[in-house]
């Protein structure tokens, strides 16, 4: 969580990091700042404020000094408060002596180190991050060396950090360090730049490189250095993006979520099409031997939010399709959870970002265990992407908007192509048969597509439930598993408590807080079950409920006389979890924007979870 960046160049520095902090507001934002190094004074200015970062623009506008206009270096932050309230004072950049710095992550021992070198008196926020700067600049005053004073600081902090530094006599130079949180780098014509997240880099460059664990990395304005800890140098990883650049633009759409769910039809195809070779799943584009699916008796998804809510589905298909169990976690609890692994065990960790630090974890627990990990994920050369032994990754693109959309589509297809791939190795499907699957799962572009369509039916509907303080989302089997990720949608940006319930399970306890004013969304996709559902749904709709019902096209005959439908387009049961997504996708949406909502950056949420 929190957005960092630093660059130094021949581009004005104020714009360079104010555009990358935009970018990067998804994880976090409720503080701004950046520190600029002015070109003629040659001192650091600081600005930040609480707020967003067009709240700091404004500032910027109004007290930049007029040699920062002109600055070619700094650093600059977006806040997700972990310690201290959401203040001006506690926003970052901070600075302590001769140090000025930005921080992502958490540092466990503040308090000692505050006691131990004597930082009382100096400090002003209620920040960890203020109180590392004291630590650097204390070592730094000894022997006047940046990176010294690093490796000496980097002996007494514990926790995870990504720490972005300027040094008051070195007002062109960029250090820095890190453990566990990411920053990835990247050198160019235009300078030197650093970011927390690829999307900040993709202005300059389509090539960039992870900064290692506990290695420092410094920036010049036309060349860049890694050292180990004793003072070696170390070559850079180079990697080359596989986003196009500038792609992370709202493409003329009002919010990045809208943008992002019209995306789904090209994302999933790109996603699925370099995986299969005569209708035969294949993954030697992302070289991963079959043996890791061959060798395995017991299956686990680890993952969070969104990414979890796939597993769910996967579940669904590998007992209905495979019979086979598959156990799904959270993240946060897998290892709480003392699950049995061994070196019969594949844990699937599924990640749009790659660095949710539950799910890495979770990929370092089993890993020690012996297991075999698999990681489905869309950035490349994220923690959990270096972490698992092998990685499918999703073709979505950069995805900006806090609430998952075509991450979540794009995981499901991979997942999708996992169940064919282990039906072909162990033998329990012949090639027809796991044609005849591959060919459904190539259909649900257009499928998304159609949905997008008619989005205008659901943004009518959508303006049914703008009042409703709670609602229930209903439904049984696969199409219960899809309301798990409906119902996040609709929470995360509308703010409704909505909850997502088998529908069978009802009668058990919620029915009792069916009333006239909570209106229910079921889903009915899966014809065996329907009968079924539908009786559920009257059974709410007879308490007073005003019930939507989304409806597979084959199976909505004579049900509008009854319901409000919303129609499907018709697929395979088993992949109707595409169309149907994108549909809630779109009343989250609508709801959100209607409320006149900042759909993209709901209250409290960050898109990239890096503390525990
Ligand atoms: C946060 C985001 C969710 C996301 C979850 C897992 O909570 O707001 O949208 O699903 O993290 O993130 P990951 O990057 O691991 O998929």
């Amino acid at each position: 969580m929190c957005g960092i960046v630093g660059y130094t160049g021949t581009e004005k520095a104020e714009g360079v990091i104010a555009d990358s902090l935009t970018l990067l507001e998804y994880r976090g934002y409720d503080s701004a700042g950046l520190a600029l190094a002015g070109s003629k004074s040659r001192s650091i200015d600081i600005y930040k404020c609480a707020g967003r970062v067009s709240d700091l623009r404004s500032l910027l506008d109004r007290n930049m000094k007029l040699e920062d206009r002109e600055a070619t270096c700094g650093v600059g932050h977006t806040r997700w408060a972990t310690h201290g309230g959401v203040t001006d004072t506690n926003a970052h950049p901070h600075r302590v002596g001769t140090v000025t710095l930005v921080h992502n992550g958490i540092i466990e021992n503040f308090r000692e180190l505050t006691e131990e070198f004597r930082l009382k008196g100096k400090l002003k926020s209620e920040t960890d991050t203020e109180v590392v700067a004291g630590v650097l600049d204390s070592f730094y005053a000894e022997s006047e060396d940046p990176k010294k004073a690093i490796v000496q600081t980097l002996k007494v902090i514990k926790g995870t950090f990504a720490l972005v530094i300027m040094f008051a006599n070195y007002p062109d130079v960029i250090f820095a360090v890190r453990n566990v949180s990411p920053i990835v780098a990247t050198q160019s014509e235009q300078g030197s730049m650093l970011a927390s997240d690829l999307t900040a880099l993709t202005r300059f460059t389509d090539r960039y490189f992870v900064i290692p664990e506990y290695t420092i990395a410094e920036l010049h304005r036309s060349a860049l250095y890694l050292w180990t800890m004793d003072g070696k140098p170390v070559d850079p990883e180079w990697c080359t993006m596989d986003w196009e650049k500038n792609s992370s633009d709202k493409g003329g759409y009002p919010f990045y979520m809208e943008k992002e769910i019209n995306e789904q039809p090209d994302s999933i195809r790109k996603t699925i099409e370099s995986r299969l070779k005569n209708g035969l799943p294949d993954f030697s584009v992302d070289e991963i031997d079959d043996s890791i699916f061959e060798d395995t008796d017991n299956i686990t998804v680890a993952a969070c939010g969104t990414a979890m809510h796939t597993g769910l589905v996967f579940q669904n298909l590998a007992r209905k399709m495979l019979k086979t169990e598959v156990k799904v976690c959270l993240a946060s609890e897998y290892m709480y959870e003392s699950p049995v692994v061994g070196d019969k065990t594949l844990l699937i960790a599924v990640s749009q970002s790659g660095e949710t630090i539950d799910t890495l974890q979770a990929v370092k627990y089993a890993k020690e265990r012996g297991a075999r990990t698999l990681g489905i994920i869309n950035v490349r050369g994220s923690s959990i992407a270096r972490e698992c032994e092998g990685v499918l990754f999703t073709n979505a693109g950069p995805e900006i908007a806090v609430a998952s959309t075509k991450a979540y589509t794009t995981q499901l297809s991979l997942l999708y192509l996992v169940i064919a791939k282990i039906a072909m190795v162990k033998g329990l499907w012949d090639d027809k048969k796991v044609r005849e699957f591959t060919e459904s799962l190539v259909k649900t572009p257009e499928s998304v597509s159609n949905v997008l369509e008619e989005k205008n039916d659901i943004h009518i509907i959508a303006r049914n439930i703008l009042e409703a303080r709670d609602l229930f989302m209903i439904g049984r089997g696969l199409d219960y598993a899809a309301l798990q990720e409906g119902s996040l949608k609709l929470k995360e940006v509308s703010y409704i408590h909505s909850e997502a319930y088998a529908s069978g399970e009802l009668k058990h306890g919620p029915i009792a807080l069916i009333t006239q004013e909570t209106p229910v969304v079921a889903l009915a996709t899966q014809e065996s079950l329907l009968k079924k559902e539908l009786s559920n749904v009257r059974e709410v709709r007879s308490r007073g409920a005003s019930v939507v019902l989304f409806v597979k096209e084959a199976m909505s005959e004579g049900l509008e006389q009854e319901f409000n439908i919303v129609r499907l387009p018709d697929l395979p049961d088993e992949f109707m979890v595409f169309p149907a997504a994108c549909a809630l996708q779109l009343l989250a949406y609508y709801v959100s924007s209607d409320k006149g909502f900042d759909v993209d950056k709901p209250r409290n949420l960050a898109k990239v979870v890096t503390v525990e």
